[in-house]
């Protein structure tokens, strides 16, 4: 330890309190794509309970289920027809039970998905508001406007689609004229509701306590950011993104804590520290960080860590401001490096590491180096993992799955692919089914063979029977580093920067209630000296003590 020097004292708040979910490590599943046990190609929920002992042997806390609720599927299920149903695709109620009880027998929590800037359009509520007409106490749960322009035929607003396209679509009204427009942030079949109506913010609490009720700890909260509009609707000159740090009128909007702060009092009434976790993509830490102040959510996806190239000086600053912007306000860092949304991070960290990144990859895109991808994700895997505070994975991660980077266009189902005219290829390449077993079927998705998005021939590679029990393989790497992790309580570490290391790594020292470990990232082109102690896992080999390029290693000292 002598050679260190401590630059930065991070005061973690996990340390000071107990709950679970402080430095917990959820595992996201996303029903489509996971396990199919009625052949029909696309994944259920009586697959994901006939595979849930997998997620409990790599050793994490809890499961995150993307919507499997009754739907058009329009987005691939985060259009909601009935918030307190099961999509038929996907199985019944009585499934979605049997599905946390087992989980329960297995040690791991069930957080579900709730959806709650826009419903679907054949949600009762839509089609309700479409009958009723301009006016009506139905249109009032959605965000209908008349149209600018003479005769209305121009949308309310310059607003835009995050899927690509105008903002606002225009109805027939029930007299078969033209008629108002309503605002969809997504999908034209996802019309936004307008949360200043209280009937919008009774039915949610109401759909709180159904899941509650069931038995699921907690919410992972889709575009949280989103729910609340600025006043008039104004146009907006600036940028749709939403990571760079301008507040635009539709997106992070300071009303909308006051909605979190109800909903944390209903999860407060229920045992058993039930958990909010927000979809935010606020524009700073700092502005993140409110999302979890303490009367509202528990945690928030770290978006900043995840948009981060592979550049050491800028890992060092966004863990530096993601820990303290959290710390001000005594809740954990959430640390993801991939989900359902974004080109799987092995591949994205084989890209060139500037500018925006790809909303995913085509056939005809220069293809990143798989072998690259997959050294640098283990890596960045490894930092995270030794990270204080809480962690998600997004299934198959633990397997190293690239990003399925040559999808025929005629396979995608992606509405960001066609809102974009086929000119984005959208996050289908992510999204495809698991493999399990590289000799069956599908890959042991299922036993027929199909698949809603076909898998490439490289997946039986990865499948989870070529890994099992094999040293040094991914999924042992994050079997180990999950069981370390525990054992370490690395989550409840101190983080302090190592300042005399070399500017091209990630080098810091956590102090937990197990111990002291050092943990080491090369993001240069020079192996760098391990540091002194016991090696307790590594992403790659080390070469006579020294760590070579894109290559983590943890060390107990
Ligand atoms: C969130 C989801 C994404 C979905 C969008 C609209 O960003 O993660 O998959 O398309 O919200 O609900």
């Amino acid at each position: 330890m002598a050679q260190h020097g401590w630059v930065t004292q991070t005061q973690n708040p996990a340390r000071t309190a107990d709950a679970w979910w402080r430095d917990a490590v959820i595992y996201q599943i996303y029903p489509r794509s996971f396990a199919d046990a009625d052949g029909d190609g696309v994944g259920d929920l009586p697959g994901i309970t006939s595979r849930l002992r997998h997620v409990a042997d790599l050793g994490v806390d809890a499961v995150w289920l993307s919507p499997f609720y009754t739907s058009p599927m329009a987005d691939a299920g985060y259009d909601v027809a009935d918030y307190r149903d099961v999509d038929p695709l996907f199985g019944t109620l009585a499934d979605a039970d049997a599905l946390i009880a087992e989980a329960g027998r297995l040690g791991l929590r069930v957080i579900v998905d709730l959806v709650p800037n826009h419903t679907s359009d054949e949600h009762v509520w839509f089609r309700e508001a479409l009958a009723a007409g301009p006016g009506s106490p139905e249109r009032a749960r959605y965000l209908f406007r008349d149209g600018r322009g003479p005769d209305g035929s121009e949308p309310p607003n310059n607003w835009r689609s995050v899927f690509g396209g105008p903002g606002w679509t225009r109805v027939t009204e029930p007299d078969g004229r033209p008629g108002q427009w309503y605002l969809h942030l997504f999908d034209v079949k996802q019309p936004d509701l307008d949360w200043t109506n209280p009937q919008v913010r009774a039915e949610f609490l109401d759909v709180l306590r159904f899941w509650l009720d069931r038995g699921v700890a907690g919410f992972r909260v889709d575009v949280a950011h989103g729910l609340v509009k600025a006043e008039g609707l104004p146009d907006w000159a600036g940028e749709h993104g939403l990571l760079d740090g301008t507040v635009a009128p539709m997106w992070d909007q300071d009303g909308v804590h006051e909605i979190y702060r109800t909903w944390r009092q209903v999860l407060d009434e229920y045992p058993g520290e039930r958990v909010l976790v927000a979809e935010s993509w606020a524009p700073t830490p700092e502005r993140l960080a409110d999302y979890v102040r303490p009367d509202e959510m528990h945690t928030a996806f770290n978006f900043d860590f995840l948009e981060t190239h592979w550049i050491a000086a800028d890992l060092r600053e966004s863990i530096t401001r993601s820990l303290a912007a959290t710390a001000a306000v005594g809740a954990p860092t959430t640390w993801v490096l991939s989900n359902h949304d974004v080109v799987r991070h092995p591949t994205r960290l084989a890209l060139p590491q500037v500018g925006r990144r790809p909303n995913g990859i085509k056939a005809t895109d220069p293809q990143p180096d798989e072998a690259l991808g997959l050294r640098r994700g283990r890596a960045a895997t490894l930092l995270m993992l030794a990270l204080p505070g809480s962690a998600y994975l997004y299934q198959g991660e633990e397997l190293g799955l690239p990003e399925h980077t040559t999808l025929p266009d005629e396979a995608r189902q992606d509405p960001t692919f066609f809102r974009h005219n086929g000119e984005v290829a959208g996050r289908d390449g992510c999204r495809v089914p698991l493999p399990w077993a590289a000799d069956e079927p599908a890959m042991g998705f299922n036993k027929t063979g199909a698949t809603w998005l076909p898998q490439p021939e490289s997946y039986r590679r990865y499948a989870v029977d070529r890994q099992r029990g094999v040293p040094g393989s991914t999924l042992e790497m994050y079997r180990a580093a999950l069981r370390l992790r525990k054992e370490l309580r690395l989550g409840r570490g101190d983080l302090s920067w190592v300042d005399d290391a070399s500017d091209e790594t990630v080098s810091f020292v956590t102090e937990t209630p197990g111990g002291s470990v050092a943990v080491v990232t090369n993001l240069g082109r020079e192996p760098v000296k391990a540091p002194a102690g016991e090696v307790l896992l590594s992403s790659g080999e080390l070469e006579d003590g020294q760590v070579p390029t894109d290559v983590t290693v943890w060390v107990r000292q």
